[in-house]
């Protein structure tokens, strides 16, 4: 596979505080990479230096085999969305696409046929006329990305483009990015702390923590196998849950034991064989938590208490008790249950992570 972008062991500091710390990212031709993080992990700092808006300490970028760590922005062949549009409030919506490439001299016709272009794709030509000040926050941002597109370049870089938008314009614009993507299949490189938004759109997330990526991945890998337990708290929504306790050997066996519990660890797909004893955490998923009679035959069950119970419509999030452990399961809408009943579960454990307890690394 081509590469696209290609970081090389990159450092940034501002003063004493060094935010990017010896950074590797190889992103593919065509692909879609999310950076995902919490706030000021570095994600916007990363995304600069690679359109050459902040000089780095150490370290080079490549895009397109080209060394670019020292080229001007505009020579860099990149189109950048940031999460403020800042369209030119006096220009019409044409012209806040054109003027760019009016002032890089690209002739006329050139210009006319990519304002079309990219006003088709985004669905924005009856707009054309309008100033900014006479459209939504869906459309200004949309005339924001056209500004990027129409400058015809390999990559492009967005920085939480939606994040000023309410949650339904998000996902309207989300799914338009997306099928943006498939369309023009250029290279991509998006910021966001929206898991939602990161699972959805990426081709492999990277997510990032203190200037570090802690994991490159598909979605689903990030999902299922995360590599320690930031990773694994970060993903999912409700969160996984965390069960503190250790290894131990029972019937020639290893299992898991907490609070004097013993859960099987029988199907769990680990990074090798588990070691026989230790402080680990079992995280399980609430989704793959099974009750009653989802759970099949053959399973080691549980018994524990509801404590709560939050109906979404489509899932019903259950708070249970059981062994010391108040933790979430998702259930289907139509199941419901009191609080204070009694619930038989089961931990779908070849989805499990088990993390040793001082390393966070799943083992
Ligand atoms: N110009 C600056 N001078 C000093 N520190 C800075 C500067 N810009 C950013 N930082 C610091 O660098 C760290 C990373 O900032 P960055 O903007 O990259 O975070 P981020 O991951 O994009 O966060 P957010 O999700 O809030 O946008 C933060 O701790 C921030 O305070
Ligand atoms: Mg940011």
């Amino acid at each position: 596979m081509n590469t696209s972008v290609s970081i090389k062991d990159l450092s940034l500091s501002f003063g004493a505080i060094d935010v990017l710390k010896n950074l590797d990212l190889d992103v593919h031709d065509g692909e879609f990479l999310v950076l995902l993080g919490s706030s000021g992990c570095g994600k916007s700092t990363l995304l600069n230096c690679i359109a050459g808006l902040l000089d780095v300490s150490a370290g080079q970028i490549f895009i397109k085999d080209r060394n670019v760590t020292w080229l001007e922005p505009k020579d860099r062949g990149i189109g950048m969305v940031f999460q403020s549009y800042a369209l030119y409030p006096q220009m019409t919506v044409a012209k806040n696409l054109s003027f760019g490439l009016q002032v890089g001299k690209v002739p006329k016709p050139e210009i006319d046929k990519r304002v079309k272009r990219a006003s088709e794709i985004l669905q924005i030509e009856p707009l054309l006329k309008r100033k900014p000040a006479e459209l939504s926050g869906g459309q200004r941002q949309r005339v924001a990305i056209g500004r990027a597109l129409v400058r015809d370049v390999d990559v492009f870089l967005f920085d939480e483009p939606l994040s000023n938008l309410d949650a339904k314009l998000r996902s309207e614009l989300r799914v338009e990015i997306k099928r943006l993507h498939q369309s023009l299949e250029n290279t991509m490189i998006y910021v966001t702390h929206d898991q939602i938004e990161a699972m959805t759109l990426a081709d492999r997330i990277a997510i990032m923590r203190g200037g570090v990526i802690q994991q490159l991945d598909e979605p689903t890998t990030i999902y299922n196998r995360p590599v320690n337990r930031y990773v694994a708290g970060f993903i999912g929504s409700p969160s996984m849950n965390f069960l503190d306790g250790e290894l131990a050997q029972k019937d020639g066996k290893t299992i898991f034991r907490s609070n004097g519990v013993d859960f099987d660890l029988d199907g769990y797909d680990g990074n090798g064989p588990l070691p026989t004893s230790g402080k680990v955490t079992l995280g399980v998923r609430p989704e793959h938590v099974m009750v009653d009679d989802e759970i099949p035959s053959g399973q080691e069950v549980h018994q524990a208490v509801v404590d709560l119970e939050e109906p979404m419509g489509a899932d019903n999030l259950l708070w249970l008790k059981h062994a010391g452990h108040l933790f979430t399961v998702r259930v289907g809408g139509n199941k419901r249950y009191r609080p204070g009943q009694e619930i038989r579960l089961a931990f779908a454990m070849e989805l499990a992570s088990v993390f040793d307890a001082e390393t966070e690394l799943r083992l």
